[in-house]
């Protein structure tokens, strides 16, 4: 009887296939259940990314939230509702896991990096052996893509969720030097006031599915008003330019 398997939390990258490392492919090509975060309907970021690589007798886990954007964070129905799907989702996870089959839950980016597969971690890591295998971020990969230093010198930089209140964006944008907001999508509106508030609209660029096909790169100040952002996307606001 062989023991329990192991669970990874792989992180596949900003989108381009070629920016997967060597760790997360060896892993990815090894596990028997390759697990995803999907949105029901879509082939999900992470699948695509993965698909190259999957070989036919190894089995496809697609974890499909209930929602995605469509309920706000400030909505008490997103964590009740969210909670139980993470609950469902670790126990599908786990019952692979104690058959004896390692279980790589492929995720976007790096997995410790606002990912889902925390939520698998949190519930699971203290039953089953975990290891995660970091990867290039989404944010590394837009400043890259808009050949943009984020920071010089001594910058502050500051990660901001786009779902923060206006208010706390413009109180985080006041004391850093460099900013990153990411899920922007819905919000970009919100985030537009709050860069405009702090006087960085001018320093502010859209990336659009940074490092993936299609990828577009634009001053923020000349992305239309009324143009939706899609949830591939990225502000930055780059750090004091050529200090040294
Ligand atoms: C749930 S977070 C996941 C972050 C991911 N784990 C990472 O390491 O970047 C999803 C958000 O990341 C941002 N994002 C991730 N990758 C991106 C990319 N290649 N281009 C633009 N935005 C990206 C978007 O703001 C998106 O709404």
């Amino acid at each position: 009887m062989t023991g329990p398997g192991t669970l990874f939390g792989i992180g596949l990258g900003p989108g381009d296939p070629e920016l997967i490392t060597l760790k997360a492919l060896r892993l990815l090509r090894g596990a028997p259940v390759v697990a995803a975060f999907a949105k029901p309907g879509r082939p999900g970021q992470a699948l695509g990314i993965a698909a190259p690589h999957l070989l036919p007798e190894q089995q496809v886990l697609r974890l499909e939230y209930p929602f995605t954007t469509e309920v706000s964070l400030h909505d008490p129905r997103y964590a009740r509702d969210m909670g139980d799907f993470y609950d469902q989702a670790a126990d599908q996870v786990a019952q692979c896991l104690a058959e004896g089959r390692d279980v790589a839950v492929i995720c976007e980016g790096d997995p410790f990096f606002y990912g889902s597969y925390m939520y698998l971690h949190d519930r699971l890591s203290h039953r089953f052996e975990a290891q995660v295998v970091p990867g290039i971020t989404g944010m590394s990969g837009c400043w890259t893509q808009a050949n943009a230093p984020i920071t010089h010198g001594d910058d502050v930089l500051t990660v901001i969720p786009g779902t923060l209140l206006e208010d706390a964006m413009v109180s985080h944008l006041s004391r850093t030097q460099a900013a990153v907001f990411m899920k922007v999508g819905r919000n970009l509106p919100r985030i537009r006031t709050a860069l405009i508030q702090a006087g960085l609209l001018e320093r502010a660029i859209l990336v659009e599915r940074g490092t993936m096909a299609g990828a577009q790169v634009m001053p923020l100040a000349q992305w239309p008003q009324d143009r939706p952002a899609p949830y591939f996307t990225i502000v930055l606001v780059p750090g004091r330019q050529g200090v040294r």
